[in-house]
């Protein structure tokens, strides 16, 4: 079966960095979207651990560690290896070559008014180096090698997305082909989580509440979140506008009615912040236990997390060594 030229279903192509244990936040924004378009679309879910190096290139000592719980929390969250691909970037070597064939076709300008990477071109003392001003490159020939059509990303995305299209076009134009499919965003609505201090929830600002936090673990950190500042005692009545992350939680997380009656007591002092806290602990949990006793199940399974990585490295690796072919007979390397 040859697997070049468009795949029957849309093909979609995501990755993520594995930078860290994943928290609530890449639920709500990414992960309940692939899995959600897995019925759909002709999934391929790509660790791409190469991009980590782009600013970590010195850090490295946690990397596999990293991509398995990573994989692992996808898994959870119902990423399913039965209706998608599941692979890791450094393991498709096609990736890079393909990387290295793109390069030749971008002019620097191009990747120099990227705006992820236009305000490090201009700082003299930024750490900005010839992979990372690749970024954008590498990022289209993860998508290209594996013909993706159509990209699940956030706004901050969209730019390097059309950088992608650019140079798909310009690979078709120049070696008269049309082996690639010009990708197109699907903006996915991605509720804005904040962090549990009311500041963006990050990876590396351990605000959030991560996947593989336990229930106990999960009520502790929303003990400590921070609520209506300016309501002191449990008399003073709150107000849940001003209230920066519980009360938003319960818009995201609990049902119109649990929301409703909230705000209520809320406004007239007849619920404490603690109470509050507790009862949305209980929401979470709720949300979470599947989740985390699927991860405990993989956990406990590494060597099927291997498999499904392993299974996932060689229909990957078909593709992208298919699309290869094609390549290097366009550009008349053979
Ligand atoms: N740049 C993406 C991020 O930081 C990760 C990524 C790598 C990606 N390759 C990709 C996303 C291909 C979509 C398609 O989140
Ligand atoms: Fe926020 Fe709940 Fe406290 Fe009101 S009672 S301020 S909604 S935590």
């Amino acid at each position: 079966m040859t697997t070049t030229g468009q795949p029957q279903r849309q093909r979609i192509m995501s990755g993520m960095r594995p930078t860290g244990r994943l928290h609530l936040g890449h639920y709500m924004g990414v992960l309940r979207n692939w899995v959600a378009m897995q019925p759909t679309y002709d999934c391929y879910f790509m660790v791409a651990d190469w991009h980590a190096l782009t600013t970590k290139y010195d850090q490295t000592d946690s990397l596999v560690e990293n991509r398995i719980e990573m994989v692992l929390d996808w898994l959870a969250c119902g990423v399913d290896p039965e209706q998608s691909t599941i692979y890791v970037q450094s393991q498709i070597p096609e990736i890079a070559e393909l990387h290295l064939l793109l390069s030749m076709l971008v002019p620097l300008p191009w990747v120099e008014n990227d705006p992820t990477l236009k305000d490090m071109v201009k700082d003299p003392s930024a750490d900005l180096h010839y992979g990372l001003l690749g970024y954008p490159i590498l990022q289209t020939a993860d998508i290209l090698a594996m013909l993706g059509d159509k990209v699940p990303v956030g706004k901050d995305q969209l730019a390097h997305l059309e950088i992608s299209r650019d140079i798909a076009r310009r690979f078709n134009h120049v070696y008269q082909t049309d082996l690639f499919p010009e990708p197109r965003p699907l903006l996915t609505e991605t509720p804005l989580l904040m962090g549990l201090d009311g500041n963006k929830m990050g990876k590396s600002n351990n605000n959030g509440i991560l996947l593989s936090d336990t229930a106990e673990e999960t009520a502790k950190k929303l003990k400590g979140a921070i609520t209506d500042t300016a309501r002191v005692k449990l008399s003073d009545p709150g107000d849940p506008t001003a209230c920066q992350v519980v009360y938003p939680y319960y818009q995201l997380f609990a049902d119109a009615e649990v929301q409703a009656l909230v705000a209520k007591e809320c406004q007239a002092a007849e619920r404490g912040c603690m109470a509050c806290k507790k009862q949305l602990t209980e929401v979470i949990n709720e949300l979470l236990k599947p989740i985390r006793e699927r991860r405990a199940t993989f956990a406990n399974d590494k060597g099927q997390v291997m498999a499904v990585l392993a299974e996932g490295q060689q229909k990957a690796r078909a593709q992208a060594a298919d699309v290869l072919a094609t390549v290097r007979q366009a550009v008349k390397l053979v």
